[in-house]
């Protein structure tokens, strides 16, 4: 039997509600259709976005959201998207799919939809093709108050106030499509660019985001981090706010990536090791970045993470349309565990991305939408938000094949304002389920219940089936002495609600 041990006097870090981050880009059916119809659309929007996909985002209580890239950010000239929307410049996408990009959705249909999510705003800047001109512009059109003729132009836009920019990246993968730079020279434009973000609103700073590495070119992060803290006043702290990393998942590699649907054990559990060694790059990044910001000011921002498979047979393969099984599921309910667990460092992360784009949290085919497996993670793990880490114990079992082995069982748990204990497990065995003891310090256990998300790990939900994978109780839970014991099925993720 596996063991859990929670000190629930023992506080750990607090867990920033932006690890439960989304990311949106100009790519596929992301924007257009999955989130932004248009006001003329017959599926029901409120100024073009569409409701159901507004709704089930509520649900989940999406905190901030990334736009308008990834490498599209790097090619993005905001000035394009402003404006009548007739008189907007059409183009093509070059990097994604090669389709018409009319511009339709800018800066302003981005904060309308942040203001329907009610969720922080994450604005993404180009460096690699932009100006600092450009970029302090649209800092200024987004963020002054006064008399400016960037301000003025935003008025005549039709936006008398100005929008508050919570996080604004300075380029993105600036090591490959962002510019192809090298470290020191990239650290060098950010120190130029970032010097420009300024901030304009009284009471309110925005958070500097410095391109981080891409998986473990570690190489990356030591030399931007010497380059950005070099001559700055150690206050400063790089005069960064976060540094950002990303890692994707390709069972097959880069290359083959490999299907999202159809695998066998061996792929299944090589897949769950892949989404395991985010564990190591945060730890290893984590430890460069220690050596400049011992007092973690900077915070790691995982700010595109998740599966990413071969493109669904008959689709755009530069629209990275891909279903989600609960495979996908495990991936997301592991990665937000060590997310949680590292969440001193850790303080944002944004999956990739939110809508119809890789490891995505809903599916839209017209006026249909369906929740993935990876959205009733999302749905569980809400609880974190905010909440407070504690310390744990784990003793589980290795599980896989001959090639391929991962622990069990991953868990993290927090405490939130009441006391209330939230437990998310995920059991990683396809085959056999697995009883935890869990036993309480600090605290006592008046109820425990949970739900859980279970299903054999092919199983999905499709337009014709979209409630094959849904949350349900999560029957089993003994109580004890000293805590409880807890049956998990296998392949299954959950989260446990312990009241004391
Ligand atoms: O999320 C898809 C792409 O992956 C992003 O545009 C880019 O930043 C990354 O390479």
């Amino acid at each position: 039997m596996a063991k859990l041990n929670i000190y629930a006097d023992r506080p750990l870090s607090t867990i920033a509600p932006e690890i439960y981050g989304h990311f949106s880009e100009h790519l596929g059916r992301c924007i257009y259709e999955g989130i932004y119809v248009g006001e003329d659309s017959d599926i029901p929007n409120v100024n073009g976005m569409r409701c159901d996909v507004v709704e089930a985002l509520k649900q989940i209580r999406i905190p901030v959201l990334r736009w308008p890239g990834g490498c599209f950010a790097d090619e993005y000239h905001w000035k394009d998207g402003i404006g009548p929307k007739e008189q907007r410049k059409k183009m093509i996408n070059t990097h994604w799919g090669g389709v018409v990009e009319d511009n339709s959705f800018g800066t302003h249909e981005f904060f309308e939809l942040c203001r329907q999510l009610g969720c922080k705003t994450y604005v993404n800047g180009n460096v690699g093709s932009g100006t600092v001109q450009e970029m302090a512009e649209w800092v200024e059109y987004m963020t002054f108050d006064g008399v400016s003729p960037m301000a003025d132009l935003r008025r005549a836009n039709g936006q008398d106030k100005p929008w508050k920019v919570d996080y604004f990246g300075i380029g993105n993968e600036n090591w490959g499509c962002g510019g192809n730079m090298l470290p020191e020279y990239y650290a060098n434009e950010y120190r130029r660019y970032r010097t420009y973000v300024r901030d304009f609103q009284e009471g309110h700073r925005i958070d500097r985001i410095c391109g981080g590495a891409n998986v473990a070119d570690y190489e990356w992060t030591e030399k931007v981090l010497e380059t950005c803290f070099r001559r700055t006043p150690p206050e400063c702290h790089g005069k960064m706010d976060g540094l950002s990393l990303h890692y994707y998942v390709h069972p097959e590699g880069w290359e083959i990536k490999g299907s999202a649907t159809e695998f066998d054990d061996d792929v299944f559990y090589k897949t769950l090791s892949k989404a395991w060694y985010m564990d190591e790059l945060i730890r290893k990044h984590g430890t460069i970045m220690d050596k400049y910001d011992p007092e973690k000011r900077v915070g790691m921002i995982v700010d595109e993470w998740g599966a990413w498979y071969t493109v669904e047979p008959g689709t755009n393969p530069g629209f990275l349309y891909q279903q989600n099984t609960m495979r996908d599921a495990l991936v997301a309910g592991i990665t937000l565990n060590i997310f949680n667990n590292h969440s001193d460092r850790v303080k944002m992360a944004n999956l990739a991305q939110m809508v119809n784009v890789l490891q995505a949290v809903l599916l839209t085919d017209g006026a249909k939408m369906i929740k993935t497996p990876t959205y009733h993670v999302f749905d569980l793990f809400q609880h974190h938000q905010n909440g407070t880490l504690v310390d744990t114990c784990l003793e589980t079992e290795q599980v896989g094949t001959a090639d391929w082995q991962v622990p069990q069982i991953s868990q993290s748990v927090s405490r939130d304002e009441n006391g209330t204990l939230h437990l998310t497990l995920a059991n990683a065995s396809n085959t056999e389920a697995a009883t935890l003891e869990v036993n309480l310090f600090g605290t006592t256990a008046r109820t425990v219940t949970g739900r859980m998300l279970h299903g054999e790990m092919h199983q999905m939900n499709t337009f014709d089936a979209p409630e094959t994978v849904t949350l349900e109780a999560l029957p089993a839970i003994a109580m004890g002495e000293s805590g409880f014991t807890v049956t998990l099925p296998p392949c299954t993720v959950a989260h446990v609600q312990v009241q004391a």
